[in-house]
């Protein structure tokens, strides 16, 4: 069995939030050729987008393993010391625990892990996401395996013809459950198209339970309990025989959704597809983007990446996505380009409404009459 494991952290920006320094790419990938080397890892590639850095490690040592996330700590730990002395911003930022105890598990860094058994041919394609959150999966996986009119392996290939199953996660409650398409796709939508609160977690084909794809499911608001960065979600997902073709996979990016997670973790934006040399972030902290890694796995080895959404082929669902962020931005701080008051993932509203809480009246004994006594009105020149 060979073991991917995708764990990502922004441990300090270059500059502010847009992207990674080369020094702490650098330094991670010492460190993992090290482990390499003594054979922990059987292979690696330090992937980025925006201010992420992203761990794509092979092994053979199975998922939630001590050792490997271990590791990562490690890297990450190092990533940090060299941002603290390079003053990028927000150095350590995703990590949340002073020291490792087991498992990366609540301790900040996205995780995406997957099992397999090698196929003959074992094409798999990993996406990193910056400025967004695990739901901003729930759209292109729901067009990826439940889609006929995205994939049409779904009616044409009889290994795919079964249907998948979607494992979901309710971030709020920290409980799954399966919904498995065609049949129950109505049921599925329902949650799936609530992103904030809902995400998948793993794909599994129905015919066999073959785990296809996995998502990093991490709210770092909801672990901290207060905002300390953005959950950037990372993916992956296997390809072809049996699987939904590369095509299929990267068409679903082609029609760009709306996400959350734009500047300040508090608007919406289009997921803006992009190739590996643009995928730093810019305008107002974005927009929320996605890049894909594509490797073909050979015995543990990753050959490549190859940068799957850099073609041209995409080059019109960035200028729809580019109009679609020029239309969100029009609507300044107004929903739905401001994400609902209780999904922002910082806000002023409870020292707003500290301040001016007494102002608010009963609605049918309130009057300019009232507050202007209380002086509120004469303070405003009587408008
Ligand atoms: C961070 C992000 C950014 C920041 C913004 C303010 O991933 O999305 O939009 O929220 O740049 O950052 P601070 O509060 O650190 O000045
Ligand atoms: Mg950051
Ligand atoms: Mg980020």
């Amino acid at each position: 069995m060979t073991t991917l494991s995708v764990i990502k952290a922004d441990t300090g920006g270059f500059v502010g939030h847009s992207a990674t320094h080369p020094d702490l790419v650098a330094t991670a990938e010492v460190l993992l050729r090290t482990k390499q080397e003594e054979g922990l890892l059987l292979d690696f590639h330090v992937g980025q987008v925006g201010d992420d850095i992203a761990l794509i490690m092979s092994h053979g040592r199975g998922r939630e393993d001590e050792a490997i996330h271990q590791l990562a700590w490690e890297v990450f730990r190092q990533t940090t010391e060299v941002a603290k002395k390079l003053k990028l911003y927000g150095a350590g930022q995703d990590l949340l625990a002073d020291a490792f105890a087991g498992t990366l598990k609540g301790l900040g860094p996205g995780v995406a892990e997957l099992e397999l058994e090698e196929r003959p041919s074992e094409p798999v394609l990993v996406f990193l996401a910056d400025k967004t959150e695990p739901g901003a999966w729930n759209l292109p996986l729901y067009r990826i395996f439940a889609d006929p009119f995205n994939t049409p392996g779904l009616v044409i290939d009889p290994q795919m013809h079964d249907g998948f199953v979607f494992e979901i996660l309710d971030l709020k409650a920290d409980r799954v459950a399966h919904f498995t398409t065609p049949e129950e796709s109505y049921d599925l939508l329902l949650f799936l198209g609530a992103p904030s609160h809902y995400v998948v977690r793993r794909v599994l084909r129905a015919r066999d339970g073959e785990v296809v794809a996995v998502t990093s499911t991490q709210k770092l608001s909801l672990i901290a309990g207060r905002y300390v960065g953005k959950d950037d979600p990372v993916m992956i997902i296997r390809a072809q025989s049996g699987f939904p073709a590369v095509g299929e996979i990267l068409e679903a990016f082609a029609r760009p959704p709306l996400v959350g997670g734009w500047m300040r973790g508090s608007h919406v934006g289009p997921l803006l597809p992009v190739s590996f040399q643009d995928r730093a972030v810019s305008r107002f902290d974005g927009p929320p983007r996605v890049t894909c890694y594509g490797f073909q796995l050979n015995r543990g080895r990753l050959v490549g990446p190859r940068d799957l959404l850099g073609d041209v082929a995409f080059d019109r669902a960035r200028r729809v996505a580019l109009e679609m962020a020029e239309m969100m931005r029009s609507q300044g701080p107004f929903e739905p380009h401001r994400l609902p008051l209780d999904e922002m993932e910082y806000t002023s509203m409870p020292q707003i409404m500290a301040r001016v809480q007494d102002r608010f009246q009963p609605a049918d004994q309130a009057g300019p009459a009232r507050a202007a006594a209380r002086g509120g009105l004469a303070r405003r020149g009587g408008r």
